[in-house]
């Protein structure tokens, strides 16, 4: 058998297999956020699809933290009889289940604004060149909902019987505007050093730890690096994740903080033509793990099964996550268990992505679309 196919642990999770759907936000959600029958099929589809853990698109903590009309929520209780058809579609096929917790910061703009309402950010950057949003500086009681917010939604997660939870700390969203120079250039206790640009993080963790109890399994998606030269630098970005596994997150996934213009300078980067382009996440991955205890995940890129086992056996990452390739082929991993299957049919096109920025829900939109594709640039 696979190395990739062992049973594994998260604290008291146990999966059947160390393949994660990495966090997929998929524009089916209802008018209110809530959950819709189309999701139940979609995750119905993944689970038996052979996945071990399926981490949910990114659900909203807090109004002012939501992105889209079409995405979940966990804001308030009425989101959870939907989600808890969420889980049971999950795990009445197998698979483990976390919900992502979401603060979409000054992404947010175009929603808020849409609503009458503002986007926040730790401060607001003049003359930014990756952002030509509107949104206003955080005030400190606000920094205090929110991070309470954080922690009301995991105590949801958990009502509705979520497996875990896990923070979104990467792609240029709340937390990962408060990580990174670039975006916090507060000077009162939550910016100025990396380690007051963390406080934001750690409040968060602590919250929701002291609401669900050291036995819940909460792990967190972390960028440790911006996408351009002037942001975040990898060196503090692995003091971070460093942090968050002495803190007590019980796995962390490692992605990238802010994007750059271009798809290259972003966590879902296109043309993965060969074993040179894949994984590109791996390096920071290895020194990562080499430096805690708690299980790591690697995203970004990952095609090939035999790279995957050599990730594995060569102890760069515990876990494999998978997003686009899984949009796709739900049903891959049952059929590299089965000894089918070879390498994902997913090109890296990143049309799904576009398909859901025009408001269309999550699928692969690589077929219908071959003349667009070949007209594309590589700019967003
Ligand atoms: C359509 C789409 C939706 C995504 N939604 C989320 C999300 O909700 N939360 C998140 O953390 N990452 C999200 N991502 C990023 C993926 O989880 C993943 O980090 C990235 O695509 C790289 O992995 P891959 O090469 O296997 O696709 C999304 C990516 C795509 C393409």
């Amino acid at each position: 058998m696979s190395i990739l196919f062992e049973t594994m642990k998260i604290g008291r999770l146990r999966l059947r297999n160390r393949f994660v759907r990495s966090a997929t936000y998929d524009g089916c959600a209802d008018k209110y956020g809530h959950v819709t029958e189309k999701q139940i099929h979609l995750f119905e589809e993944l689970a038996r699809g052979g996945v071990g853990l399926i981490v949910s698109g990114i659900a909203s903590v807090h109004p002012s933290g939501r992105i889209s009309a079409f995405q979940n929520i966990v804001s308030d209780d009425s989101a959870i009889p939907g989600l808890k058809k969420l889980v049971h579609a999950a795990n009445a096929h197998g698979a483990g289940i976390a919900l992502q917790l979401f603060h979409g910061g000054r992404e947010s703009a175009v929603y808020q604004k849409h609503r009458k309402s503002e986007a926040v950010a730790p401060s607001v950057v003049a003359n930014d060149p990756y952002c030509d949003l509107e949104y206003r500086t955080m005030m400190e009681d606000k920094i205090i909902e929110v991070i309470g917010a954080f922690g009301d939604a995991a105590v949801r997660a958990r009502e509705a019987g979520f497996d875990a939870v896990q923070v979104h700390g990467a792609h240029a969203y709340l937390p990962s505007l408060f990580l990174s120079p670039f975006t916090n250039l507060r000077t009162d206790a939550w910016g100025g050093s990396p380690e007051k640009r963390l406080r934001f993080l750690h409040e968060i963790y602590k919250d929701i730890r002291t609401k669900v109890g050291d036995d819940y399994p909460v792990m967190i998606k972390i960028g440790v690096a911006d996408g351009f030269p002037e942001g975040l630098q990898f060196s503090e970005g692995k003091t971070a994740a460093v942090r968050c596994a002495e803190w007590g997150f019980d796995a962390i996934e490692i992605s990238q903080g802010l994007r750059g213009k271009r798809y290259s300078q972003t966590e879902f980067r296109t043309k993965i033509k060969g074993p040179d382009q894949e994984g590109y996440f791996r390096p920071w991955c290895r020194q990562i793990k080499e430096a805690v205890k708690v299980p790591v995940m690697v995203v970004g890129g990952l095609r090939s099964f035999g790279m995957m086992e050599e990730v594995i056996r060569n102890r760069d990452a515990d876990y494999i996550s998978l997003c686009r390739p899984l949009i796709r082929e739900p049903d891959m991993i049952g059929r590299w268990e089965k000894g089918e299957g070879g390498t994902p049919s997913c090109v890296s096109c990143n049309l799904c992505f576009e398909a859901l920025l025009k408001g269309i829900s999550l699928h692969c939109a690589y077929e219908s679309s071959i003349s667009l594709r070949r007209s594309r640039s590589d700019s967003i």
